[in-house]
């Protein structure tokens, strides 16, 4: 089994090419890289489903808001492509900065009100950069799917809101967050936390579901939404952006569970370190 790693957009679909006119599936796996289980379990989806896989690793300055960590970003790349390699990942598509904004560049874009909320409303230009990067991908490589990860529930429903009103041909795939064995979602920012810090952080996931389990017995969302806030505070997280309960696909929130999936979604701060992480409502019966 042989694998590559390319640079160019013209050496990524040169690769691509002969697996499209053979008819084999071709899954996409968008990353930035420092890869842990998380995004091993989107190249784990992609090999159970599709022929051929290509992972991106791109640490895009685009999505990065000026007082943000992109240059602290961890980047290891050689690491990176053995485990792709191991995995039986077929090509791994790591290009410049330099090959993917280009002399000139000046196309960006922007998903409605979808992408202003929670996330978008405390990083602007997050999502733009998101979304322009991802369709950049999306149409290089001509996938039958793409997968992302719910851990970034709002990417996924942006990327897939992105995909349809652009009438991309691509299946987006939704892959459950991995987590550690107390419930941190596993992430690359993870590695930034203090060992204090980091007995701090699984109260974020925790306290989501126990927001998640009080709406789903009728406690009214935005009341819940505020006291888990409250909750994070006193167990010791700096700074709470949002901790909000919305309808799953609008982003709008909502104030009683009913017959539409809903999810609650938190974004805080330990110390420098910004984490977030969500969970799934089920419908009322
Ligand atoms: P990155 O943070 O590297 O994540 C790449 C993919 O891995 C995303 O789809 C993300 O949701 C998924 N992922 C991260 N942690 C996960 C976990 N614990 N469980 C399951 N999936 C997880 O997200 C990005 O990069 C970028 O925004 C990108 C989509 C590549 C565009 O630049």
């Amino acid at each position: 089994m042989s694998f590559d790693t390319v640079r160019t957009v013209d050496a990524l679909r040169a690769s691509i090419a002969p697996w499209h006119e053979a008819g084999q599936a071709v899954g996409l796996v968008p990353t930035m890289g420092a890869l842990h289980d998380g995004h091993l379990a989107l190249v784990g989806a992609s090999r159970i489903s599709c022929v051929r896989t290509v992972v991106t690793i791109f640490v895009n300055p685009a999505q990065f808001g000026p007082s943000e960590d992109l240059v602290r970003y961890p980047r290891r790349e050689a690491e990176d492509a053995e485990i792709l390699r191991s995995l039986g990942v077929d090509l791994l598509y790591a290009p410049p900065v330099s090959e993917v904004y280009r002399p000139g560049f000046a196309t960006r874009i922007t998903v409605g009100s979808l992408a202003d909320r929670l996330e978008g409303a405390h990083r602007p230009d997050h999502f733009t950069g998101v979304a322009t990067v991802v369709a950049k991908l999306l149409l290089q490589a001509r996938p039958q799917r793409a997968f992302f990860g719910e851990k970034d529930f709002q990417q996924l429903q942006v990327v897939r809101r992105m995909a349809a009103d652009l009438d991309i041909p691509v299946d987006v795939v939704g892959v459950e967050t991995v987590r550690e064995p107390d419930g941190l979602a596993l992430s690359s920012r993870n590695e930034f936390l203090s060992p204090a810090e980091r007995a701090v952080a699984p109260a974020l996931n925790r306290t989501l579901c126990a927001v998640a389990n009080a709406v789903s017995d009728g406690v009214d969302c935005q009341a819940e939404a505020a006291r888990g806030a409250e909750a994070l505070i006193a167990s010791g997280f700096d700074k709470i952006d949002y901790l909000a309960v919305v309808d799953a696909q609008s982003f709008e929130p909502i104030g009683k569970i009913a017959r539409r999936p809903a999810r609650a979604l938190a974004a805080g701060f330990l110390g420098k370190t910004r984490l977030i992480d969500n969970v799934a409502i089920p419908p009322a019966a």
